[in-house]
């Protein structure tokens, strides 16, 4: 045991993004391994040992030299530590696996519920803040903004090489694939854009929500993907949408979509996407999620053309950091205390599986 850590002491690993010259830019800038989430002070003061870094790939990485006795890991799909099986095989002390922000398909979850582990996430942490993103790269894409931006940068002016491709957003059908909270806080941004919108979702919202939102259920995925103008993916990525969106899904959809995939890179077919962009089927994509992450300089997705890509950010605002900082500070306190979490948090409980990972 660690000198400074009291008999009750657990030692709990942080895996963040490293954050090197913005670090000391911004004092709530929490979510990097830098701010550790501003919990070092409390989990030290209480007794316990805390760990935090951003090297995770492979077995001399440092988060494999803690692998073996640590108790809690601490992970964040913005910089994820890959959980696979072997690794959970090799963590012997492991109880709680906890993911700062929303999304914990970098776990295995099947090996997590076979060792009887605890996942849980931070519910709700930075929907708003994907749901505003989603809405930005809509109108970047519609509008043409991108090639724009970056005429002037090159001193160019060309309105013909950014008006042939430009449009309103009003007027246009967009559809949510998933309506769960990103995907109903899109919709209801949307809403004043006076445009059609469709869900797509294994549950359908309640009548009254509906009613409020103004989105019609489209029960059948493929029913919905050829009225779409706009096509966005809020679902998890499971078993059941891992590579759902290939070359005969992009087929049915329209000529010239627009696709705006903040949900998971994986979701996705790399390359039918790439080719689909390339051919000109897809008018546009953005996103900021990728397989993997960080995504290599090879990636396919940096060189298509019309894209609107990021690194993986909508998440991780300070508003966001500070939400879910304060979540994996709630669940540690309850987890030290014995006491449940939100239930809405669980994705793993007691070798069970949250629904719509099954
Ligand atoms: N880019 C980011 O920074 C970021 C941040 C937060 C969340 N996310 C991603 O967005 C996802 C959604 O987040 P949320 O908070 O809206 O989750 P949520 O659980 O509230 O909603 C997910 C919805 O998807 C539906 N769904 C699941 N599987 C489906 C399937 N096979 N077919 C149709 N519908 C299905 C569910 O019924 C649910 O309504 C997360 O799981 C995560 O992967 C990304």
């Amino acid at each position: 045991m660690a000198a400074h850590m009291s008999a009750g002491g657990k030692k709990i690993v942080g895996v963040f993004y490293q954050a090197g010259e913005y670090a000391d830019k911004n004092p709530d800038f929490v979510g990097c391994v830098e701010g550790a989430l501003g919990i070092r002070d409390w989990l030290e003061s209480n007794g316990h040992h805390y760990i935090v870094t951003d090297d995770k790939e492979g077995l001399n990485s440092e988060l494999e030299k803690h692998i073996e006795d640590m108790h809690v890991l601490i992970t964040t799909p913005f910089h994820p530590a890959y959980v696979t099986a072997e690794r959970i095989k090799k963590a012997k002390n492991l109880e709680l696996v906890l993911t700062a922000g929303i999304g914990s398909d970098h776990i295995d979850l099947l090996a997590a519920a076979a060792t009887g582990l605890t996942v849980a996430e931070v519910t709700g942490s930075n929907t708003v803040s994907v749901a505003e993103d989603q809405l930005m790269r809509i109108l970047i894409l519609l509008r043409n903004f991108l090639p724009g931006y970056q005429q002037v940068v090159k001193g160019e002016w060309n309105v013909a090489g950014i008006a042939h491709r430009a449009y309103d957003l009003e007027g246009k059908t967009v559809g949510t694939v998933g309506a769960g909270r990103i995907g109903r806080l899109l919709l209801q941004r949307l809403k004043p854009f006076n445009c059609n919108m469709l869900y797509h979702d294994r549950i359908r919202i309640n009548p009254e929500l509906e009613k409020e939102i103004g989105a019609n259920f489209e029960e059948d995925l493929d029913v919905m993907l050829p009225k779409c103008d706009v096509i966005v993916i809020n679902t998890p990525l499971t078993e059941k949408t891992r590579g759902m969106f290939n070359k005969e899904k992009i087929a049915k959809m329209k000529k010239g979509v627009i696709i705006v995939n903040n949900a998971r890179g994986a979701i996705m077919d790399t390359q039918a996407v790439a080719d689909a962009c390339s051919n000109g089927y897809i008018a546009g994509y953005g996103g900021d999620v990728w397989f993997p992450q960080p995504a290599p300089k090879d990636h396919p997705w940096r060189y298509m053309p019309n894209h609107a890509m990021t690194p993986h950010t909508s998440g991780t605002t300070i508003d966001a950091q500070l939400r879910y900082a304060s979540g994996v500070k709630d669940m540690l306190d309850r987890y030290f205390k014995g006491e449940d979490f939100p239930a809405e948090n669980y994705i793993v409980k007691e070798g069970e599986l949250a629904s719509q990972y099954k």
